[in-house]
């Protein structure tokens, strides 16, 4: 069964912690939060004291995205903050086994990030030390973006690296009724969605759609 994620980055952010109760209660599994830095990527979303907020409004589970340039001196902050997962991308960690392992260390759950034009040959030697790979199907940065189809042939490859082990694939960006289930037919076990569940306002109909 496939887990839906909702990306708070198009929800309200003026009604944060009311537009997670109302995608908690419409369905959600996990909440994605996107933290972008405004130089990794051109936006600038939301910082730790944000997800500390939420973290005590809500028991979802926060799989924070870190588009950052340095995400191994921000790791920790979003570990103190509540983060159940953090997901960094390897374009930015020179050291990305030491990072996994730091983010192990803290008690967290690992993710490694790859762009579109990101080779999943990255991941190669760090299987051991992950729990989950994101296959970003738009260029990072903004919410309303069109998929990517090239990259259902990386979900796929990945899908045969991790052989066995227990790594979850999740698919980032463009991911609406009509793109989630070639993701689902590729592998992908966790849908990030942003406008596919927001837009409209229908959150149980948006959510119900993708599964
Ligand atoms: C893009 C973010 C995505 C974004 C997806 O950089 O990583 O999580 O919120 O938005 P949609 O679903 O609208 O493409
Ligand atoms: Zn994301």
């Amino acid at each position: 069964m496939v887990l839906i994620a909702p990306s708070l980055l198009s929800a309200d952010f003026g009604r944060l912690a009311l537009e997670t109760a109302a995608v908690a209660d419409a369905g959600a599994d996990w909440l994605h939060l996107d933290i972008m830095d405004g130089h990794y990527v051109p936006n600038l979303t939301f910082g730790p004291a944000v997800v500390k907020s939420l973290r005590r409004e809500s028991r979802l589970f926060f799989d924070a995205h870190l588009m950052v340039d340095n995400p191994d001196r921000m790791v920790p902050w979003f570990a103190e903050a509540g983060a159940d997962l953090i997901t960094v991308h390897a374009e930015v960690c020179p050291h990305l086994d030491k990072t996994l392992q730091t983010i192990r260390g803290l008690g967290k759950k690992a993710g490694v990030s790859l762009n579109p034009a990101t080779s999943e040959n990255m991941l190669e030697y760090v299987l051991d030390k992950l729990d989950l790979v994101l296959v970003m199907t738009v260029n990072p940065g903004f919410g309303g973006q069109k998929f990517l189809p090239e990259q259902l042939a990386k979900i796929r490859r990945i899908k045969k690296m991790i052989a066995g082990r227990s790594i979850l694939i999740e698919a980032d960006g463009g991911i609406n009724r009509d793109t989630a289930p070639l993701c689902i037919e590729a592998g992908a076990d966790v849908l990030v969605a942003g406008s596919a569940v927001f837009n409209g306002g229908n959150y149980v109909a948006n959510i119900g759609a993708l599964r």
